[in-house]
């Protein structure tokens, strides 16, 4: 029988580059999502990138008789989370709902996996467990704090980790603190496709720069920053797979590990520095205006790095450009395809 890598909500944004970077390492990936954020057609896009189509179940991390089938049907010898929601503006709305999802689908992946003996585990965490910086950059070891339940809902799966690990010291645990993924992989065929209006910077300024919006809102320019616009340290998700892959290599090789690590450049780039490449990318003038602050953002946000360098000998290689047209490159292949 041969091994997979279960990887939860690998039709999403994140899980499918990093399912292609797993394919592309050697392994066989099993995805469960329940589609509630992505597409099947995501699956044909992987194949045709990769040459291999990965396995599929369509299921929800919630479903524990889903879940035993999948442990019962397939070798697994590790498990990357990605499936959640992530939305900081809706979880304020439907708390509720975030909790069940991220920390009640955690616990109820969590106890599958003890039941199957599965013991490896990558977990998608977000540098919003900082809080407002209090120094920059961020080391892990900076003090943890959440303003909103999306953010909360995090912290909570981290410390259910770090108790699990306690109690079971063969677990092998990688909690992966994300800064800001943007970009696409470079075929053009996968990348982030958000419902409605988007919340994120990257993906409102392709669509402006498509005409499919008129005018982006910047939102604030009186920050403590070089140009007063937000500050943030972005990431090429096609690095932020390599270094889920670098993780998983990490855990694999150790006999016990709880590995909490930042995945970030290490730079930071403000709002207007971000439009300005892009606006280089795509040959368009990016319209916009400055609006009001968001509620809950901070001035500025970048990583120590440091960390990830010597556990696990990853580094990210790509920087603003290249996440620009690889961004365009797909806005345009994916905003084509949705025409009639
Ligand atoms: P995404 O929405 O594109 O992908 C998540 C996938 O999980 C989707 O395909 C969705 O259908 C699936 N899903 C959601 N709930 C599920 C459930 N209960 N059961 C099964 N499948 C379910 O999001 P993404 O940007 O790829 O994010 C992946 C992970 O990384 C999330 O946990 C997110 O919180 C975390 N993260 C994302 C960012 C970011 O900016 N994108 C930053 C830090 C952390
Ligand atoms: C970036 C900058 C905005 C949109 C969020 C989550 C975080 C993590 C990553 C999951 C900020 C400015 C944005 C717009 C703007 N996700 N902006 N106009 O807020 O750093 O992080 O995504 O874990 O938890 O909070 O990313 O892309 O929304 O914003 O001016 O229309 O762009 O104010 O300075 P953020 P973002």
């Amino acid at each position: 029988m041969s091994s997979f890598i279960l990887v939860t909500g690998g039709t999403g944004y994140i899980g499918s580059h990093t399912t292609v970077a797993l394919q592309q390492a050697g392994h066989q990936v099993l995805i469960l999502d329940n589609l509630s954020n992505s597409s099947v057609s995501v699956l044909d896009a992987i194949a045709a990138i990769s040459g291999q189509r990965p396995d599929f179940i369509e299921g929800d991390i919630r479903d524990a008789t889903v879940l035993a089938r999948v442990f019962c049907d397939y070798r697994i010898d590790a498990v990357m989370h990605f499936a959640g929601l992530k939305a900081v503006g809706e979880s304020v709305q439907f708390p509720l709902r975030y909790y069940d999802n991220n920390v009640h689908g955690s616990l109820q992946l969590l106890s599958a996996m003890q039941t199957a003996n599965v013991r490896t585990f990558i977990f998608s965490s977000s540098a919003t467990v900082y809080g407002d910086p209090q120094f920059l950059p961020l080391t892990e070891d900076h003090p943890l704090s959440s303003t909103n339940p999306y953010g909360h809902s995090k912290l909570m799966v981290e410390e259910i980790l770090a108790n699990l690990y306690q109690s079971e010291d063969y677990w092998r645990i990688a909690r992966l603190r994300y800064f800001n993924p943007v970009g696409a992989h470079s075929s053009g065929l996968i990348g982030e496709a958000p419902q409605g209006i988007p919340n994120n910077l990257m993906p409102f300024v392709a669509q402006v720069a498509t005409g499919t919006r008129e005018h982006l809102q910047v939102f604030g320019n009186d920050y403590d920053t070089p140009d007063g616009t937000g500050v943030r340290d972005y990431i090429h998700v096609q690095d932020l797979a390599d270094g889920h892959v670098a993780a998983l290599k990490h855990c694999l090789n150790s006999a016990s590990e709880l590995l909490t690590v930042n995945l970030g450049t290490g730079i930071g780039y403000s709002v207007l520095e971000m439009v300005k490449a892009f606006e280089r990318t795509s040959d368009t003038s990016i319209a916009y205006k400055i609006a009001p602050r968001r509620p809950g953002d901070i001035a500025a946000c970048w990583a120590d790095t440091l960390l990830a360098e010597q556990t696990l000998g990853w580094k990210a290689q790509k920087g603003i450009q290249e996440m620009c047209d690889d961004a365009w490159r797909w806005q345009r292949h994916f905003a084509s395809r949705e025409k009639p």
